[in-house]
């Protein structure tokens, strides 16, 4: 599996089937999985070795200013997937499935996944666990590899009442590994596991041959996720404890856009080396016609 010491251009392209391969307890390094939404954020998840590029709806909340994940549609989700395929990532690419578009017939979902699919994406993700079956296998039988999605699925935020750590007590617990291999019977390679607690995600796991990629679900997990926004420090207006920032790109953005501004207003920016210049001849040409107009 690709790791950031590789560059990129000697890496092998990450494939559903070595993902689907991949458990920690075989003694591989936890897979990475990072968001990117665009050209520029996927040439720089891809340059830093991540396995996988989830084009998540998150797009919804960390890009397009939205409350929640409700509120993007397929045709947006392939927009941001084709930019991000656009770059040709070693990454997998995962496309989400938004809200209502797996929700419906199973025609129209394939259809859905089949639109991620054309966009660049190499495999779809949906949240939900036994009552998606039907469509998981729907999609499998279509030649769509499909990474399921448990515990705090956005997309439920208001059946949650919120976006609640789920699965605390043993009932649910029990009911999300249910969950959990039922999806793995119907064909997931991976699921991501969110919002749980580790012990549950440590149980989930070894039930699993399949590997679990988590955020806000311990480390016990064969995974993590992290939306780019959020490990960057580009979106500081949520802090959920799971988040870890490795940058503080919101605010250096902020510094260096004040830079420029002040430079602009005291006539620092452009210098002479920043601007362009006709030649001798030519500029000699120009005041010789201009003192004649
Ligand atoms: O859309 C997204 O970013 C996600 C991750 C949080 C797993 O689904």
């Amino acid at each position: 599996m690709a790791r950031s010491a590789t560059p990129t251009e000697n890496r092998k392209p990450v494939t559903v089937p070595s993902v689907r391969a991949h458990k920690a307890r075989d003694g591989k390094d936890p897979l990475v999985m990072v968001t990117a939404y665009d050209a520029p954020g996927a040439r720089v998840v891809d340059e830093a070795g991540v396995d996988m590029i989830l084009v998540g709806d998150s797009v919804a909340m960390v890009v397009l200013g939205y409350d929640d994940t409700l509120q993007v549609t397929v045709e947006d989700i392939a927009h941001h997937t084709a930019a991000v395929a656009r770059t040709k990532p070693k990454a997998l690419i995962v496309g989400d499935l938004p809200w209502m578009s797996y929700h419906v017939s199973t025609a129209d979902t394939v259809q859905n996944a089949a639109t991620l699919i054309r966009a660049g994406a190499q495999c779809v993700k949906l949240e939900g666990g036994r009552k998606r079956v039907g469509m998981v296998e729907a999609l499998v039988d279509a030649e769509i590899p499909v990474m399921g999605h448990l515990g705090l699925t956005p997309q439920s935020v208001h059946a949650m009442g919120g976006f609640r750590v789920q699965a605390r007590e043993s009932e649910a617990a029990l009911q999300l590994v249910a969950d959990a291999k039922a999806l793995q019977h119907a064909g997931c390679f991976a699921i991501v596991l969110e919002g749980v607690p580790d012990e549950v995600a440590h149980m989930v796991t070894a039930a699993l041959d399949v590997p679990t990629i988590g955020i806000g679900a311990g480390r016990d997990c064969d995974g993590q996720v992290l939306v780019y926004h959020d490990l960057l420090g580009l979106e500081d207006r949520m802090a959920p404890k799971f988040v870890r920032r490795y940058a503080d790109l919101r605010g250096d953005s902020v510094a260096a856009v004040a830079a420029f501004a002040q430079d602009v207003r005291s006539g620092a920016f452009p210098s002479d080396d920043e601007s362009y210049h006709l030649t001798c001849e030519q500029s000699e040409a120009l005041a010789l016609y201009g003192s004649k107009a």
